[in-house]
């Protein structure tokens, strides 16, 4: 027997796509206040150079600060955060101090004036070096300058049973990954 095969709404094919991994991206405007916007759409795009790739609606406060200084951070957080995670990707820069309200911790990057966010596991540290029209959304590429993780958690890859990142259903569900690897032999 087959499986039926339904149609989806060609405006929510994307979240065939998902559940995606959420990254919190902090950014900072010109007066240095700092900013965190929640997003499931990135993806590294390059090894050598290291690229990663953030989609961005031009909508968000986010998106002038980061054309504006030409750099952000990509940090990852975990399922401990979630609550901050959707808190962040609900209410605008433009109207809330973020890092007091989520509450979340800033800490000063290596290479760029965007902080880190502390309760995150790893965090990139980019430079705007490219930025594409894509619909709706603007793919801002950033090389990493600087990527740091929390000790004991990364030796080449992520150690899942000791880091358990978020998963972005839609809407407010979120998902996380089972401690289980799997690793298929060929
Ligand atoms: C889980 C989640 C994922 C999101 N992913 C994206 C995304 O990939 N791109 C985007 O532009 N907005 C995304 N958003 C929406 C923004 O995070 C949201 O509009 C945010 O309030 C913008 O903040 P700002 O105005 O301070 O920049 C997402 C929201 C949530 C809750």
């Amino acid at each position: 027997m087959h499986v039926r095969k339904v149609e989806v709404d060609l405006l929510r094919a994307y979240r065939l796509l998902h559940p995606r991994n959420v990254v919190l991206v902090s950014c900072i405007d010109k007066a240095d206040g700092a900013n965190i916007v929640t997003l499931a759409w990135s993806m590294p795009t390059s090894v050598d150079p290291p690229l990663v790739a953030i989609s961005v609606s031009p909508r968000r406060y986010s998106h002038r600060l980061i054309e504006e200084t030409k750099e952000f951070v990509v940090n990852v957080p975990t399922i401990e955060t979630a609550r901050e995670a959707l808190f962040c990707g609900r209410v605008s820069g433009r109207k809330h101090d973020k890092f007091k309200e989520a509450p979340l911790t800033a800490l000063p990057a290596k290479k760029v004036q965007a902080p880190l966010i502390e309760e995150c596991a790893a965090h990139l540290e980019c430079k705007l070096v490219q930025k594409i029209t894509a619909g709706d959304h603007t793919i801002f590429i950033g090389r990493v300058l600087a990527a740091t993780v929390n000790e004991g958690v990364f030796d080449s890859k992520f150690n899942i049973s000791k880091v358990n990142p978020i998963y972005h259903l839609g809407g407010d569900d979120f998902a996380t990954l089972s401690a289980e690897v799997v690793t298929p032999r060929l």
